[in-house]
């Protein structure tokens, strides 16, 4: 895709477990569709068939299932096919696309979280990701055990990372940290803490006028 043809606008919402990315993902796209913008609400891993089904086998099963670098590249695989066939075709139609988790989850899950190097991942981030790069990156934050905790209450039975060990969760956590201090243009930080209403206002007063909305 070349960057010239690309008229739509891509939001990313990231964070570790349980920080609330989901709920205020389907949240956001509801007003932009409701402000009239045509809106594509997805999701990694997944989001296409093929994607989809790549999903099913890394998040399930035991959590020593797939090394950190044959887990790195299923995500981009799966994140590949994802962009071919959903995201790169609604930017390019100029299409708003929400999606719930992208590349900053592989740097955090696989290389901070599991010692992937990121020789690797920034190597595929150039040759898989090309330019498909969110403009606007909303990073939900909230301490480790509060997340995991609110993550296992959760009904539904895709637990592989979710099982990982605490110190596996506060590792990806700097690391999203780390990614929002290193890229204030793109990234935002979001308290994840307050109710879903209080969040999803918050999210609104940044996305908002980046969409010439406010
Ligand atoms: P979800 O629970 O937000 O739907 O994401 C599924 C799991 O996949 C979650 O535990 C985080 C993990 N994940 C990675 O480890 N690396 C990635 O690149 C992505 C997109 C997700």
């Amino acid at each position: 895709m070349c960057a010239a043809m690309v008229r739509g606008y891509f939001i990313t919402l990231e964070g570790g477990e349980g920080a609330g990315k989901s709920t205020q993902a389907v949240l956001l796209a509801e007003k932009i569709k409701a402000s009239g913008r045509d809106v594509v609400r997805t999701r990694e891993p997944g989001g296409s068939p093929g994607a989809e089904a790549i999903r099913a086998l890394l998040v399930n099963g035991a959590t020593d299932r797939w090394s950190p670098i044959s887990e790195t590249l299923l995500m981009y695989a799966a994140r590949r096919d994802h962009i071919e066939r959903v995201i790169a075709p609604a930017l390019v139609r100029g299409a708003v696309v929400v999606c719930d988790r992208y590349a900053d989850s592989t740097r955090a899950y696989q290389g901070a979280g599991g010692g992937a190097p990121y020789a690797l991942i920034n190597a595929l981030e150039e040759s898989v990701l090309g330019d498909v790069r969110p403009h606007l990156t909303l990073i939900f934050e909230l301490p480790s055990a509060v997340g995991l905790a609110r993550a296992k209450a959760r009904a539904g039975g895709e637990g592989r990372f979710e099982a990982k060990d605490i110190t596996f969760h506060e590792r990806l956590r700097a690391a999203f940290l780390n990614i929002a201090h290193n890229e204030p243009e793109r990234c935002v930080l979001i308290d994840g803490q307050p109710d879903s209403g209080s969040v999803a206002e918050m999210v609104w007063r940044v996305v908002a006028p980046r969409l010439g909305l406010a």
